[in-house]
C-alpha cells in the first residue's frame, strides 16, 4: 500500500465525548452516546437503524441509549456495548471520509486510540477486537500518553487528564510509558456529579434536580477553595421554579476529588528517580474538561509545596489535544509500532 493512500488517525475515545484527528486535516468531536430505535414506533419515526452523538441525547426517549465505556472501561459482557463501539468508531471514520462508496472503508486506515489507562490493561485484548474489520492498523495507547505526545511534552512531565468517567495520570520519562509510569482513578467529573446530586438533594428536599441539571451548573460554577461568586439555580421545588443557592454544595462535591488526585500525584512523584523530580514537579499539566474546575492548578501546587513546590499549568484547548497527539504519533510510529488487524 503507497504510503499516500494512508489515512492516519488519532482517536480519543472518552467517556463522555470521542474526537478524531485525520492526517487529510479533518478533525470531529461527538458526544459518546449511541442508540437504536427502541421498537416499531421509534423506527418509523426516526427512519434510521441508529444514531450517535447529541442526536442520540436528543432522541433518547425512542432509543435503546447506550453510554459504551462507562467508568474508563469499555462494559465487558455487553454485546449492544461492544457494537455501540464499533457504531461510535465507524461513524468518527465516516465524519473524516474514510469512505468508499458511501461505506466505510478500513482497509487503508491506521488508527491510533486513545483510552484510559485502566482500560489499556484490562480490555485491551477486548478494545482490540472489537476495532476488527474497522481498522487496518491499530495502536493502544494510554489517554494522558497521547495528550503528552501532542503537547511534545515527553521527558520529565506529569499529564493529569481529569475526564467524565475516569482521572488518568502519566509520567513521562522520554520513552512509551509502561504500568508504572501510569494510574486511573475511577474519580472524576461524573463521580462529582452524583455527589452534588446528593448534596443538593440533603440541603433542599423538596426540589427536583437531575443528574443532567447539575452537571450543567456544575460546568458554570465549578470551583475549590474560596468561592469568588455565588451560584445561584433555578430549580422545580413541589413544581414551582424557585432559586437555590448551591455554592458550598459545588464547592463540596468538586473538593471530593482533590484529596484522591494529590494522593496519587505524589505517590507517582515519589516513585521518579530523585535527581529528577523536581523538574516533573514543575511540569505538571492538567488537561481534561475537569481541569477547568477554577482554582484547581492552585490547589494542587499548595499541596506541593510540603515536598519542594511545583507549578501546575492548564491546557487551553482540550477538546482535541487527544486525538492530534494520537495523530502525531500515528504519523511518527514506525511500521514496527503497528498491529495489523487485517492481515
Ligand atoms: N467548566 C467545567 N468545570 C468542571 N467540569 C467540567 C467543566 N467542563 C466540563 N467538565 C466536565 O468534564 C467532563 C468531560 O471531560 P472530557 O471531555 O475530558 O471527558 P472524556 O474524555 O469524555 O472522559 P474520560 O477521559 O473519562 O473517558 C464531564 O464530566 C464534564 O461535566
Ligand atoms: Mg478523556
Amino acid at each position: 500500500m503507497a504510503s499516500s493512500e494512508i489515512l492516519h488517525v488519532g482517536i480519543d475515545l472518552g467517556t463522555s465525548r470521542s474526537a478524531i484527528s485525520a492526517s487529510n486535516g479533518e478533525r470531529f468531536v461527538v458526544d459518546s452516546f449511541v442508540g437504536w430505535p427502541a421498537d416499531m414506533v421509534a423506527k418509523k419515526i426516526l427512519k434510521r437503524t441508529v444514531l450517535i452523538g447529541h442526536e442520540a441525547v436528543a432522541n433518547r426517549t425512542m432509543l435503546d441509549l447506550h453510554r459504551p465505556l462507562e467508568r474508563g472501561l469499555l462494559k465487558e459482557g455487553s454485546d449492544k456495548d461492544v457494537e455501540a463501539v464499533r457504531e461510535l468508531l465507524r461513524h468518527l471514520l465516516g465524519l473524516v471520509g474514510a469512505k468508499k462508496n458511501g461505506k466505510v472503508d478500513s482497509s487503508n486506515v491506521r488508527a491510533v486510540v486513545g483510552v484510559p489507562a485502566a482500560a489499556l490493561r484490562t480490555n485491551k485484548q477486548y478494545l482490540r477486537n472489537s476495532m476488527k474489520g474497522i481498522v487496518d492498523s491499530l495502536m493502544i495507547v494510554s489517554e494522558p500518553f497521547a495528550v503528552a505526545y501532542g503537547l511534545n511534552a515527553l521527558l520529565h512531565t506529569m499529564i493529569i487528564d481529569i475526564g467524565a468517567g475516569t482521572t488518568d495520570f502519566c509520567v513521562m520519562k522520554g520513552r512509551y510509558p509502561t504500568e508504572e509510569d501510569q494510574r486511573t482513578l475511577t474519580i472524576a467529573g461524573d463521580s462529582i456529579d452524583t455527589h452534588l446530586v446528593k448534596l443538593i438533594e440533603e440541603h433542599y428536599p423538596q426540589a427536583n434536580v437531575t443528574l443532567f441539571m447539575v452537571r450543567e451548573w456544575k460546568e458554570k460554577f465549578s470551583f475549590v477553595g474560596t468561592p469568588t461568586q455565588r451560584a445561584n439555580v433555578v430549580a422545580p421545588v413541589k413544581g414551582v421554579p424557585t432559586e437555590l443557592d448551591i455554592t458550598n454544595e459545588i464547592k463540596a462535591a468538586c473538593e471530593t476529588i482533590l484529596p484522591p488526585i494529590v494522593e496519587t500525584m505524589l505517590d507517582l512523584l515519589s516513585r521518579v528517580e530523585p535527581e529528577f523530580q523536581e523538574r516533573v514537579r514543575n511540569n505538571i499539566i492538567l488537561s481534561g474538561g475537569g481541569g477547568l474546575i477554577r482554582n484547581l492548578p492552585k490547589m494542587l501546587e499548595d499541596s506541593l509545596r510540603q515536598v519542594g513546590g511545583g507549578k501546575v499549568t492548564y491546557m487551553e484547548d482540550p477538546v482535541f489535544v487527544g486525538s492530534d497527539g494520537g495523530l502525531a504519533l500515528a504519523l511518527d510510529a514506525p511500521d514496527s509500532d503497528w498491529e495489523r488487524l487485517s492481515a
